[in-house]
């Protein structure tokens, strides 16, 4: 597996990670927990370093990612987030240093450890200057609790009010081939201040893998039937760009997914990805994609192509879109 670095940073890491939230979170019922540790250790065979959690995934994704991890401790970077209300993300956020300093004792139990390697702010909260969660962080970072910041979905004076403060190693943020804004002024400002950038939901919760079409039918508890990206008629009208990716897929024995993963790798030397799956087969199909390259050429067909595709639907529900971007 090919490494990067997270900007200016020191931080070495797998040029793909593994999203761990779909564990036991967000789409449907939980994995089995044997089964998922050896998921999180297959991925460290095939020589994945990254690893991505959540207090807001629940207390047994954190312990299971940990669990998991204990062996190979020194030789993996272990993401965690604070910054929602006691911990649920339908609460609200909640960034008040003294929390953050909870979030941060509690986060080390359930992971068994005694450091968390990237600690990202979930999302911006309002009513807590950055400033303050900046601080908060680079106390923990003194005590040697946390050693690298990062900020989620969080817009460009918020990054820089963060950074001012405590440098930010990371911003974990939306990026796919069905949701670009951050080029707008996301990467450029990444760029100027040496902040890596790790994508969420690479592959579009799954849509652009192809798995998906206006016909699936999600279990009740999954997150996907409440985004109005995922509503039947959206699924219906965006199979344009999931055909387009079989077409380019097809031209280099890759597979959709894969080819969603390379773009998001070709766009920057200091993007690394963490496409989340709960099976071992997609697991080696998603890291196999460090080693296909896009060339300039495959770059601008895509380019092309999907200037004549509008996306329908947006991204997240009315209500979660309001904490996004801030
Ligand atoms: N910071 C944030 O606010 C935030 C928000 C969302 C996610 N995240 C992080 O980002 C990670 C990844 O995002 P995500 O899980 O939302 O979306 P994703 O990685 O774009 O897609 C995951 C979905 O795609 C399916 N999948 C994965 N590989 C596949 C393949 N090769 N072929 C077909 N289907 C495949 C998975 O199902 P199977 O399990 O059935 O394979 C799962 O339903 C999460 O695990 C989490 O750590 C962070």
């Amino acid at each position: 597996m090919k490494t990067r670095k997270l900007g200016n940073s020191d931080l070495m890491v797998s040029a793909i990670g593994l999203g761990c939230m779909g564990l036991s979170h967000g789409y449907g019922p939980a994995a089995d927990k044997n089964a998922a540790i050896a998921l999180i250790r297959k991925a460290v065979d095939l020589g994945v370093t990254l690893f991505d959690t959540a207090e807001a995934y629940g207390a047994s994704n954190e312990e299971i990612v940990g669990e998991a991890l204990a062996p190979y401790r020194d030789k993996v970077i272990i993401a965690t987030k604070f910054g929602f209300k006691d911990g649920d993300s339908t609460k609200g956020q909640d960034s008040r240093p003294p929390r953050i300093r909870a979030v941060a004792e509690a986060s080390l139990k359930r992971l068994k450890t005694d450091r968390i390697d990237l600690f990202y702010q979930h999302r911006v909260d309002p009513n807590v200057p950055m400033e303050d969660v900046a601080g908060a962080v680079k106390d923990l970072i003194a005590e040697g609790k946390v050693k690298h910041f990062g900020l989620s979905e969080a817009g460009v004076t918020s990054i820089r009010r963060a950074h001012a403060v405590q440098p930010v190693t990371a911003l974990q943020s939306e990026y796919s081939l069905w949701w670009r804004e951050p080029e707008t002024e996301i990467l450029p400002t990444l760029d100027e201040l040496g902040i890596g950038f790790v994508p969420f939901s690479p592959l579009g919760k799954g849509f652009l893998t192809g798995t998906i079409d206006e016909n699936t039918s999600f279990s009740k508890d999954d997150f996907r039937n409440i985004v109005p990206r995922f509503s039947p008629e959206a699924r219906k009208a965006n199979q344009s760009l999931v055909d387009l990716l079989g077409a380019i897929a097809a031209g280099k024995q890759a597979t959709q997914a894969q080819v969603a993963i390379a773009w998001l790798l070709s766009q920057k030397p200091w993007i690394v990805p963490i496409p989340g799956t709960t099976k071992l087969q997609r697991l080696e199909e998603n890291l196999g994609a460090a080693s296909i390259e896009l060339s300039t050429e495959d770059l601008s067909q895509i380019e092309d192509a999907l200037s004549k595709i509008n996306v329908e639907g947006d991204r997240y529900p009315a209500h979660l879109a309001a904490r996004a971007g801030r």
